[in-house]
């Protein structure tokens, strides 16, 4: 893949492709995770004396209309805060944009384009005539084949992969690909068969792999023990135990709970109690791991030479069922092994624990993070190595 770091974009109309795809409440962008990601890129276009254009999507709107909701408004705001200057949202660019060299601006919501889903040529040859470089730099995104990530790459004069994609690409190979060993992997959510394809790979991958959340019921009622009232897919569970005989098969581990955290409702506020897995009753619900199974666990990612640490293991929102998540973040931050966190719910969670900096790499992809991990080839990763070719 041709790079962004390796061409000359002195005068040059660049087009910049950033997932600054956040969350937003009454106008308020609640975690800027994203956009902090996306500054180095724009700060290197701009010092570079390009002239930049950024586009990204926010939500799913409808095509071929304007709404305020979906407006990348409050993200044009902030990111004139962080880089200190003004940044103007461009409302209608398709057809042009007006930009000179040093300047930045935010083009709006290209989903409000229609044809960008499609990955309608027409559109995409209109993108590509915005620019002389086009910089594929949103890694949230590189899973989706649309105009904007996808089409563009096919018809801009020059296309190349941004910083950023680049720094998600490699992390996720330096895990996956030729990883530090033992490999540990945590797959953590609420069903199994959100996550098959995830973990049918992983277990291919990895010496361990933890599940937890639902999918850790699944596995726990698939080798005959009660879980009462917890979420659990019962038509899996042979599904489960086919996973668990292939790990076997390859010699990898999926170590399960000994000790959980039950209550007997979902509530912040319901009672919890520690039980042995095999004391589950009829009317618990599964809520946490329990803490000798957290201690078990935590020795084995202070032992593992990288970690790919996806979703919570409890329901962290509610702070008595957040200690198992808690100790697991604890122990990959204190661990020495190379460790990379992506998800929504997981980074909701290494920043509700703190733990940032003891993390070694922290994706900004949530379906793209998990597409990769399924060991999929996300499509305008192959759009761009097509190009390079
Ligand atoms: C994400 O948040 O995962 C990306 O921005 C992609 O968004 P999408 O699922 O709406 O395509």
């Amino acid at each position: 893949i041709l790079r962004m770091a390796d061409l000359d974009l002195a005068g040059k109309r660049v087009l910049i492709r950033e997932d600054l795809n956040v969350p937003v409440k009454d106008g308020r962008i609640t975690s800027e995770q994203r956009i902090q990601a996306a500054l180095p890129t724009l700060r290197l276009a701009l010092e570079k004396g390009a002239a930049v254009m950024v586009m990204s999507h926010l939500g799913r709107p409808k095509e071929g209309v304007w709404s305020a909701e979906d407006s990348l408004a409050p993200v044009a705001a902030r990111l004139g805060e962080l880089l200190g200057r003004e940044v103007p949202l461009v409302k209608d660019w398709v057809d042009g944009v007006e930009v000179q060299p040093g300047q930045i601006v935010l083009l709006e919501n290209c989903r409000m384009n229609v044809g960008e889903k499609a990955d309608d040529v027409a559109l995409a040859k209109k993108y590509a005539a915005l620019c002389d470089v086009f910089v594929m730099d949103a890694f949230g995104t590189a899973h989706r084949a649309q105009a904007s990530t996808h089409g563009v790459i096919r018809f801009a004069k020059q296309a190349c992969g941004g910083p950023l994609l680049m720094a998600e690409l490699d992390a996720l190979a330096k895990a996956l690909d030729a990883p530090a060993r033992p490999l540990l992997a945590i797959v953590a959510g609420s069903k199994v068969s959100t996550k098959l394809a995830l973990l049918s790979n992983l277990v291919t991958r990895v010496d361990q792999l933890i599940v937890g959340g639902g999918i850790a019921n699944t596995f726990i009622a698939a080798m005959g023990h009660p879980v009462g009232k917890s979420l659990c897919e019962a038509d899996l569970l042979e599904t489960a135990r086919a996973i668990m005989a292939d790990a076997r098969a390859r010699g990898a581990e999926i170590p399960l709970p000994t000790d959980v955290v039950v209550a007997p409702a979902f509530a912040a506020d319901a009672p919890a109690t520690v039980k042995k897995v095999s004391e589950v009753g009829a009317d618990d619900m599964i809520l946490d791991i329990g803490p000798d199974t957290a201690a078990a666990y935590a020795a084995l990612i202070g032992k593992a030479g990288s970690v790919i640490w996806n979703g919570p293991v409890g329901v962290f929102e509610f702070d008595a069922f957040g200690k198992g998540t808690e100790a697991l973040a604890r122990a990959i931050a204190a661990s020495p092994a190379f460790s990379i966190a992506g998800g929504g719910d997981t980074l909701a969670a290494v920043e509700k624990y703190g733990v940032e900096s003891g993390i070694g790499y922290i994706s900004t992809g949530g379906g793209a993070f998990l597409e990769f991990c399924e060991g999929k080839e996300l499509p305008a990763v192959a759009a761009l190595k097509a190009r390079a070719a």
